[in-house]
């Protein structure tokens, strides 16, 4: 890892982890089909912006792997001559992926201006709340529209959903005891009315929901294995029962306290407000994937 690249903790709980972004979720960030609505929904309407150039340069800011920036770079190929396209991350495991897809990588924090600039469009998807307050996600924000041209664009895909549903993701992800080396998960998933309101108060125009990608769920359990899936099979390889148990109690006070939470919200709103049901002794927790369209 590039040793000037300060990680935020979400960042270094993938890292750290071994979380395979292309895998989680069913596959949701290498399914093609998801990448063609994002071209769809949020690049095919502003082609014409860019029908004068000839050479279009753009980047991905939490481009992980590299899918949708090879998506959209392969897409803009067949409409320009010369396409630059770059992908910028934290996660040197994931560039590594990217690299292998022939895509140029920079390994950086986003939260600090790395002086790249001059990018015609930059994209971005469910990158926001892997930084974790509203200072954070302002200053990230900010950090783009300083890399995009005067006419730049950004295209940006967000989890969220409504109030309600983002504040009990955020309580249920950010319990301590989530992450196999200890601490908290910090992280903040925001409605789409403050990532408009952050948007403006960067200075970024015209910000408007292009459409809807397809959403996802997880359920408390599923979350639990995002990030303990190695660590589990390492502790029941080792057959050592006090450490096994302690595992064991560590993932269950993780799910009653999830359980717990959904119950506390489910005081003040109901489940559609939520976007929860019940499956099993388990909740099915669903989120919206709406993509933005700013101009610089
Ligand atoms: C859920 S993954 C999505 C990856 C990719 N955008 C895609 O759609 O396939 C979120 C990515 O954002 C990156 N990320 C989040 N916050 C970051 C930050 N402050 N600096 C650099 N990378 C960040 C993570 O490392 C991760 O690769």
């Amino acid at each position: 890892m590039n040793k000037d690249v300060k990680i935020n903790n979400d960042v270094g709980a993938d890292y750290s982890s071994g979380v395979k972004i292309e895998k989680v979720f069913g596959g949701y960030f290498s399914d093609q089909k998801n990448i063609d609505d994002f071209i769809r929904i949020g690049i095919e309407p502003i082609l014409e912006k860019f029908k004068s150039k000839n050479e279009i340069i753009i980047a991905d800011f939490g481009g992980g792997a590299g899918n949708l920036a090879e998506g959209v770079k392969s897409f803009l190929n067949q409409q320009f001559e010369i396409i630059s396209m770059v992908v910028v991350d934290a996660n040197p495991d994931y560039l590594k992926e990217a690299q292998k897809k022939n895509l140029d990588t920079v390994e950086a924090n986003l939260l600090e201006y790395s002086n790249l600039e001059g990018y015609d469009l930059i994209i971005q998807r469910a990158v926001l709340h892997y930084n974790e307050s509203p200072k954070k996600q302002k200053q990230l924000l900010r950090n783009i529209k300083k890399s995009l041209n005067k006419e730049g664009y950004f295209v940006s895909q967000l989890s969220t959903g409504s109030k309600e549903n983002c504040a009990m993701r955020n309580e249920i992800v950010n319990q301590a005891g989530l992450l196999p080396h200890g601490g908290r998960r910090t992280h903040l998933w925001i409605s789409p009315e403050e990532y408009t309101d952050l948007l403006s108060q960067v200075g970024f125009e015209n910000n408007k929901i292009a459409g809807f990608a397809k959403g996802g769920s997880w359920t408390i359990k599923k979350m639990w294995d995002r990030f303990n899936k190695n660590t589990e099979s390492e502790v029941f390889s080792k057959n050592d029962r006090d450490e096994i148990s302690r595992y064991n109690e560590r993932k269950n006070a993780f799910f009653s306290n999830g359980i717990k939470i959904i119950n506390k919200y489910l005081d003040t709103s109901d489940k559609e407000t939520l976007m929860i049901e019940q499956s099993g002794e388990d909740f099915t927790i669903s989120y919206q994937y709406p993509i933005f369209v700013s101009s610089n």
